[in-house]
């Protein structure tokens, strides 16, 4: 494979464009010769346009390379299309793995503009739910979890010449894998013919036990090029961040200089609240004051709405970009002058012991403090293009509290999906299994009891069919075992409703003023029966009101979320069709539904205790309580079943529906015969 000098390069794409051009001109994306100049003249500007010698020619010398650069350096982007230059997409895609559907989605838009083509053409992405590529895709961006499940269906990656891993800092759980994995099978094709060249990019990184990793392998850093961040924090601690963010950006607004501003939140409610309060505080701003932009920035918000963070304000406007921790690394928005930073990040943390996942309500929203690093990362963000503020909204004291780093994902996460993941791809002795970060024995033991209940894994530890089956499906191994168990209970339509309902963030509004109302409207369309019974109604209301936003707001429902809901269910149903799941519905004789939420539920079923309130978990004896957003909430209902426990001041369930206690021996056996033997 030869390399190329940087304007050869330059050539070859624009010999490139000039050969579609007609296509271009007709495209949405087609650009005119100025702006393409002015793209190409930033993208010359980038650190890591300059050391595109140097990487292309680490690249050609060594089977793997680390590069390390400062977010905004232009890895992400400028990377894969010099390795295309170079012609390593000759024999095979350029994969590009995210951690993120947003930034996946977002670079692949911006890198199809710089290249000259339409999203899904030369350049395309592939993430769950969506896939923008096609026959002539060459550089392909795709959340790493797509990379896995492709893994799965293709163990040599065989249509792929090139994996660049980007983002590799996060330490998320896919990422790690694939570190792994992909190294495994960089091994086993360089034997073959077929060698395959690994790029690690990230931000920040302890690049020396990644190298130390992949056999010592060479690491490029590229120089940064930042400008001074003042970081100030708060006297006192915050009772209430999402208050305290609101109030730091109106002062930013009003007393400092021109520059936007990116104030971290948690998740898309609170992002929703935020944006609102400035909206409205904006309009009571002096006339002579610069107009004010809130922009929301986060995963569920459609790809046309994202497009106001990224585009430049109008003039005399400054935009405040409402982003969750997507924008801490993985996009880079150039006209950041300051950032507010609520040192929160939202997570989950998987409780081994007591074998529930739970997302902390009381830490504000489900979230949990960054650590330094994230901290630094986040500040360093106001410092791209001159020097900037970072506001941080606690005390000094309390960032000196904060933890070095983050903790990788596969040392705190439940691990059942990705231990069935690589049952599959044929390792099942995964003691022996070379993780760089080696995951703790009691959460790699508690993935297996998992999966061998959920009869993922007979007892001889063994893959089943259903567990091969149930790995194909883009969903974590109880959801997926739920919609495969569906046919047999007649109720695959219900289910696959369900599901989908449960993959975005609520469906029902809450407003701040408006909650007593907000819940009667959502009293009229409730089930008795249940939670999972009222997303049911819910959906089949919406359909009926022929999804009429009119009737979504009568009943304070998300009708942006509804319209994500109906495309999941497309794509689950497709999902479905492609795995031989016959769809069918139990129409009214909605026991069935229950029953099957009970076979892949069944460790998260509780019946009431004598005092009327509190419940014990069927299989832990936890006490756990109804959580008061569920229709079941003082219902006094006997027995239910649950997906998702929360902590907060209690153990709360959330998403329950009504069951007969009964009904577990019959459809768990296996369940009685453990707890039976321990
Ligand atoms: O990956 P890294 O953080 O090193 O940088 P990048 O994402 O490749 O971004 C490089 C530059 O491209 C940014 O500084 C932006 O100027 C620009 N960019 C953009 O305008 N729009 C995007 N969606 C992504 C990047
Ligand atoms: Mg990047």
């Amino acid at each position: 494979m030869s390399d190329v000098d940087p304007e050869v390069g330059e050539k070859r794409r624009k010999n490139h464009q000039s050969h579609g051009t007609k296509k271009r001109c007709q495209g949405k994306n087609s650009m005119n010769g100025e702006h393409k100049e002015s793209i190409l003249e930033k993208r010359k500007e980038l650190p890591v346009y300059k050391a595109r010698s140097e990487i292309l020619f680490e690249c050609r010398r060594h089977a793997t390379l680390i590069l390390v650069g400062e977010t905004g350096s232009g890895k992400t982007t400028q990377v894969p299309q010099f390795l295309f230059d170079a012609g390593y997409a000759k024999h095979g895609m350029i994969a590009v793995t995210q951690p993120r559907r947003v930034a996946a989605t977002s670079v692949a838009r911006r890198v199809a503009d710089e290249f000259g083509c339409r999203v899904g053409e030369e350049v395309g992405y592939t993430v769950r739910f969506e896939d923008s590529t096609s026959h002539s895709t060459k550089i392909k961006f795709m959340t790493d979890g797509m990379l896995l499940r492709e893994l799965m269906l293709d163990g040599e990656l065989r249509r792929y010449s090139t994996i660049v891993l980007d983002e590799a800092h996060e330490r998320s759980l896919n990422t790690e894998l694939l570190l792994a994995l992909v190294k495994r099978l960089q091994k086993s094709r360089q034997e073959s013919s077929f060698p395959l060249k690994v790029v690690i990019m990230s931000a920040t990184l302890e690049a020396e036990a990644y190298s130390r990793f992949f056999l010592d392998c060479k690491i490029v850093k590229v120089p940064g090029r930042m400008y001074p961040v003042e970081v100030l924090y708060t006297p006192e601690p915050q009772p209430d961040f999402l208050d305290a963010a609101v109030v730091t950006c109106l002062q930013i607004h009003l007393e400092e200089p021109r520059g936007d501003v990116l104030c971290f939140l948690c998740g898309q409610d609170q992002i929703e609240d935020a944006a609102k309060v400035l909206q409205e505080r904006s309009r009571a701003l002096p006339p002579s004051c610069d107009k004010l932009m809130p922009c929301p920035l986060y995963a569920a918000l459609p790809p046309s709405e994202q497009m106001h963070a990224f585009a430049p304000a109008p003039e005399g406007t400054r935009k405040i970009i409402l982003a969750t921790n997507i924008a801490e690394s993985s996009i880079t928005i150039d006209s950041i002058k300051y950032v507010v930073d609520n040192g929160l990040v939202k997570a989950r943390i998987y409780d081994p012991k007591h074998d529930m996942e739970s997302l902390h309500e009381e830490l504000q929203n489900a979230c949990i403090p960054i650590s330094k690093a994230q901290a630094k990362q986040r500040a360093g963000r106001a410092g791209r293009v001159s020097s900037g503020k970072a506001y941080r909204l606690y005390t000094e004291a309390q960032f000196e509290e904060l933890s070095a780093a983050a903790v990788p994902e596969i040392k705190r996460c439940r691990l059942s999906s990705m231990v069935l993941q690589l049952f599959v791809m044929g390792i099942d002795n995964l003691m022996e299994f070379e993780f760089m970060d080696t995951p703790p024995i009691l959460l790699l033991t508690k993935a297996l009891e998992q999966l061998f209940l959920l009869q993922a894994l007979d007892k001889n530890k063994t893959l089943t069919d259903l567990g091969r089956k149930m790995a194909m499906l883009p969903l974590e191994p109880p959801y997926a075992k739920l919609l495969l168990s569906s046919s047999k209970f007649s109720c695959s339509e219900e289910i696959l409703t369900i599901v989908a309902m449960l993959s975005v963030d609520s469906i029902f509004f809450n407003p701040a003023g408006k909650r007593e109302e907000a819940a009667r409207a959502r009293h009229l369309i409730s089930s008795a029966d249940g939670d999972h019974m009222t997303y049911l109604k819910v959906y089949d209301g919406w359909l009926k009101s022929k999804k009429d936003r009119e009737w979504c707001h009568q009943y304070f429902i998300n009708s942006r979320n509804m319209k994500k809901v109906e495309d999941i269910r497309n794509q689950l149903q497709g999902y479905c069709k492609q795995g031989k799941i016959p769809l069918v519905s139990c129409e009214q004789e909605l026991t069935a539904v229950a029953r099957c939420l009970c076979t892949a539920f069944y460790s998260n079923t509780a019946t009431i205790a004598p005092d009327g309130k509190s419940y014990r978990m069927e299989v832990t004896a936890q006490e756990v309580y109804l959580h008061p957003s569920s229709v079941l909430f003082g219902r006094r209902a006997r027995s239910v079943v649950f997906d998702e426990l929360v902590l907060t001041s209690k153990l709360y369930m959330r998403h329950c529906t009504v069951i007969d206690v009964g009904w577990l021996a019959e459809l768990v056996p296996l369940l009685y015969k453990t707890a039976g033997k321990s």
